[in-house]
């Protein structure tokens, strides 16, 4: 959905949560660390690149053009690694630091120092990398890591200059002097979890008194709405994975399941075709569940007549994808779903015709949601005859890439290379009867690419696959009881 909190899904910031314990520090005298430092050194120098980053220059291309938009020094955190402290927490990087650096490391921050104002002057790197200092206790326990001197970690960054991250302190001291104005990622009214951006805004207000701090977020989000060709790529495989798991579902869906089956399945298959973690905590509600936007239990068992809304993505290499089908349990769409289908699906495909440069998802002349929003509103009745449009709560369409609700602007006019969701969606719950539809769209130089295509909606093809799901019964019957 369009805003955060309208819409179902949760996000999940889950970093590493290493604490040595009593067991471990008995070996940390000063001669193991030597040795273990020598060794990790050594293995750091080969470790392999990450599999899904992209080319350096791409990063670097980035920051030039952050960099030309400034008028002081902007300074962006990684993650610490210690937001999260749960036992299953698997280190993720902080999206901006990491759209900026293709660092997924924790600790790190990234400096970018523009031209200074007129009559200063300004000597050396003007783009800077800080790390932690390599840690051999850590490293013992969660594998190598990058540090400021490695040996190469110029070439392997793409950054000229990499530093200790202690040196990062002076260094701002040092602009201040030169520079009024700074930039960073301010907290917005609703940040929620681990406070990382106002933990460090406030650091950066006491590190440089007196200076205008000022909020990058809107530039970096409106960089980020435009995706390169290879972050399309994983932007695809994320979709493809995606795709896949759906087609799974369809296949196997059926009366008895529960829930938490089908998602189960889903996830498998993401993460089998290599995708990281979920873009979201999955939704598969059935029955009055399909109307439970934020619906993520996954206790209920499935039954014969249930409509099933399955709002399922995959995130590969940090991109999401964000599909939504909805089927009906037993495979046959009954007269009243069918109808209520097809209105959602008739509202997205006319909001989809008009996905194309220059098109808004709200507000301007083409306003996709406004397109959806009449559709729906002047079809159908609800059981007291009034229109369906009061059913249809939350936003038609969200920008979509590091985030699965990605930052920016959604009344800026469209611009090839934008991803974004066509989403409507009509919740009765009186009827125990809600849908929703969800694709991912590309825009292009003259109109759109739909990049979930594979993943059929329509009410005759999606009980086709169905009803062949069905025949294959003995692979079906792995899961769930008869
Ligand atoms: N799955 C989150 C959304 O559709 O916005
Ligand atoms: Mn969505
Ligand atoms: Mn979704």
């Amino acid at each position: 959905m369009a805003h955060r909190s309208e819409c179902p899904s949760k996000m999940n910031v889950t970093n590493t949560k290493f604490r040595p314990g009593p067991e471990f520090r008995f070996l940390s005298s000063r001669a193991t660390h030597l040795t273990l430092l020598l060794a990790l050194a050594l293995v750091g120098a080969t470790v392999a690149t990450a599999r899904f980053r992209q080319p350096n220059e791409e990063y670097r291309a980035r920051r030039a053009k952050l960099t030309s938009q400034l008028d002081g020094p902007l300074v962006v955190f990684g993650y610490s690694g210690n937001e999260d402290p749960s036992e299953f927490a698997v280190f993720f990087q902080e999206k901006n630091f990491y759209y900026l650096t293709g660092d997924d490391e924790p600790g790190g921050a990234v400096l970018l120092i523009p031209d200074p104002p007129a009559g200063k002057s300004l000597t050396g790197p003007r783009e800077i990398l800080y790390l932690p200092p390599r840690n051999p206790a850590i490293e013992h326990w969660e594998g190598p890591r990058m540090g400021p001197d490695d040996p190469g970690i110029a070439e392997k960054t793409g950054f000229a200059k990499v530093e200790v991250f202690a040196n990062l302190r002076g260094k701002l001291e040092d602009l201040a002097r030169i520079y009024p104005t700074f930039y960073t990622l301010l907290p917005g009214q609703q940040e929620e979890g681990y406070p990382h951006l106002r933990n460090w805004s406030d650091w950066l207000k006491r590190t440089v008194p007196g200076a205008n701090i000022r909020d990058a977020g809107p530039m970096i989000a409106a960089m980020r709405q435009v995706k390169s060709p290879s972050e399309l790529a994983l932007m695809q495989k994320a979709i493809d994975a995606s795709i896949d798991a759906h087609l799974d579902a369809m296949k196997r869906m059926r009366p008895g399941l529960f829930e938490y089956q089908v998602a189960a399945r889903m996830k498998e298959i993401h993460e089998f075709e290599g995708c990281s973690r979920e873009s979201y905590a999955p939704i598969v509600g059935t029955g009055f569940n399909s109307t439970v936007l934020h619906y993520s239990t996954l206790d209920a068992q499935i039954k014969d007549g249930d409509i099933v809304v399955l709002d399922v993505g995959g995130e590969y290499g940090g991109y999401a994808a964000d599909i939504t089908r909805t089927l009906p349990a037993n495979g046959k769409f009954t007269p009243r779903q069918r109808e209520i289908y097809e209105i959602v699906l008739a509202a997205q495909n006319a909001a989809l015709a008009e996905v194309k440069p220059g098109a808004t998802i709200y507000g301007g002349a083409i306003n996709l949601n406004a397109i959806a929003r009449q559709y729906i509103s002047t079809h159908g009745k609800d059981l007291h005859g009034q229109p369906l449009g009061q059913y249809f709560i939350h936003g038609l369409s969200h920008h979509l890439g590091l985030d699965v609700h990605d930052p920016g602007s959604t009344s800026r006019p469209l611009e090839p290379g934008m991803v974004i969701t066509i989403e409507p969606g009509i919740y009765i719950p009186e009827e125990n009867l809600g849908v929703r539809i969800e694709d991912d769209v590309l825009v292009t130089n003259d109109g759109h690419e739909q990049l979930t295509a594979r993943l059929p909606r329509g009410v005759d093809e999606i009980e086709k696959i169905m009803a062949a799901g069905a025949q294959e019964k003995p692979q079906n019957a792995q899961i769930g009881p008869d």
